[in-house]
């Protein structure tokens, strides 16, 4: 069984450590983070991923699992390697290389005094044609060797999500390897074969290819979710349509499917927004147009202000009104708030005078660019107390189980703006001002006789 380091120890890199180190493989992580070192040897997550915890608390106790700050010593006490720092972007959305290079860098130092072969696996998301091109230069004159020769190099893009990291390492869709060559590719087929049991697709490609699965994917599903975010802006202006049952109709047909079509305020996170970009500015660098990236990108940033102008709308006048907003991360089981909707409502929000306070369950703290530190609340009951409107930004299931009672009983003014589309309108339009994404607004314009709420 291989012996296994990691560079990283974000979302996709703990969660490849402990699962790897769950199955029984001798795992080294590395951090520069001495802060994170503590926590995970204390058997801590360094954020929010109540799953990763109780695996990483019983692989660190068992010792499969050790977390090191010197990456020499963990590619040196390994077999093989994977990269997975973080590539964020520049100012203008292209990917920014300084950590995977600086990565790079030192396992190509490390290999330089390592007798025998090793293989070094990307998990970073790259743009095609960067493992090739810029990474193995940079590993094979530092190793003073040759890739395909003195060590293996593959691509291997991760496709996991924030809140289910574990499950979606454990039970993958697919596993996509790309490789430099048929020896490199051959071992980590084997490693990943020997772990999901051969139940789990195996797909060998290029290197480049690899890195591309990973871009088209995301961009994929970013635009799936912008497009039912723009559909849902129509059925917001039609009496009788509902973008909840309209897309119920379109997913049911297989070559669509369900997934990722709930409108809602629009995407967040560290991957769509990112991806988006950096594909969209890899693009316009190869001379290609990229007309629909950009538009899954505009309607994304519209999206959130659209939500927040609902609840201007629903005002009237806003100043010294009190907006509460239920759900702060970019989506429930994280308490990740990059790109979040709910910063860029608030934000808008603050603009036009209104006074803006929030809840969410795992977030503390959170930031709106311009304003500082959002006032956040240590319950449900107190953001809502006295406040003339309260917008769902996140589907936390505590939030599911509020009841119109609870808002009519807290609130100055019980307008709802249901940006996750979690409550059912005929019952809460029947106690309180309820408005919803991609629901018309019987308040904005005469209501007419339609099967849906009459
Ligand atoms: C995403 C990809 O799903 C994953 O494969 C990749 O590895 C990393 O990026 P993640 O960012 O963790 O994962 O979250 P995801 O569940 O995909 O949601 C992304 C955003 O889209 C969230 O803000 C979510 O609220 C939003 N979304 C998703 C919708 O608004 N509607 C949907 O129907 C689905």
């Amino acid at each position: 069984m291989s012996n296994i380091s990691i560079i990283g120890t974000g979302y996709v890199g703990l969660s490849a450590a402990v699962c790897f180190a769950s199955r029984g493989y001798q795992v080294i992580a590395s951090t520069r983070s001495a802060d994170k070192i503590t926590q995970i040897r204390a058997q801590k997550a360094p954020f929010y991923e109540p799953a990763l915890e109780r695996m990483l608390s019983q692989t660190v106790e068992s010792g499969s699992l050790k977390v090191v700050s010197d990456r020499a010593e963990a590619i040196l006490r390994s077999d093989m390697t994977f990269i997975s720092v973080a590539t964020p972007n520049h100012a203008d959305g292209s990917i920014n290389l300084t950590y995977v290079n600086e990565a790079c860098e030192e396992v190509g130092d490390a290999l330089c005094d390592k007798k025998g072969y090793h293989l070094v696996v990307v998990k970073s998301t790259v743009v095609p044609g960067t493992t090739h091109a810029v990474l193995r230069p940079i590993l094979e004159h530092a190793a003073n060797k040759t890739a395909g020769d003195g060590f293996g190099l593959c691509v291997n893009p991760e496709f996991l999500r924030q809140g289910s990291s574990v499950h979606d390492t454990l039970h993958p869709d697919r596993v996509v390897i790309g490789e430099y060559d048929a020896r490199s590719g051959k071992q980590l087929h084997e490693l990943y074969d020997d772990f999901y049991s051969g139940a789990v697709p195996i797909m060998r490609m290029s290197l480049a290819s690899a890195e591309m699965v990973k871009y088209a994917s995301n961009s994929f599903l970013a635009m799936k979710v912008s497009y039912a975010n723009e559909i849902a802006g129509v059925c917001e202006r039609v009496p009788g349509v509902d973008i909840t049952e309209v897309m119920d109709g379109v997913g049911v047909d297989p070559r669509i499917n369900r997934k990722f079509l709930n409108a809602g305020p629009g995407f967040g996170g560290s991957c769509f927004p990112k991806d988006v970009s950096a594909l969209m500015r890899f693009a316009e660098s190869r001379g290609c147009t990229t007309s629909l990236l950009r538009a899954v990108l505009d309607v994304n940033t519209a999206q959130a202000l659209h939500v927040a102008e609902q609840a201007l709308t629903a005002l009237g006048t806003v100043s010294g009104k009190r907006v509460a907003l239920l759900g702060l991360a970019f989506k429930p089981q994280t308490d990740d708030t990059r790109e979040a909707p709910a910063l860029k409502i608030a934000r808008k929000l603050m603009d036009a005078g209104a006074d803006v306070c929030a809840y969410d369950p795992v977030v503390v703290k959170a930031d709106v660019p311009g304003f500082g530190t959002l006032h956040s609340t240590r319950s449900i009951d107190e953001c809502l107390r006295d406040a003339d409107c309260c917008i769902i930004v996140t589907e936390w299931d505590q939030f599911k189980a509020l009841t119109p009672g609870d808002f009519t009983r807290q609130m100055a003014a019980p307008v709802v703006i249901d940006a996750r589309r979690i409550f059912d309108p005929v019952t809460f339009r029947s106690k309180l001002t309820y408005i919803a994404v991609g629901l018309y607004a019987p308040e904005s314009t005469p209501r007419m006789t339609h099967t849906l709420l009459s």
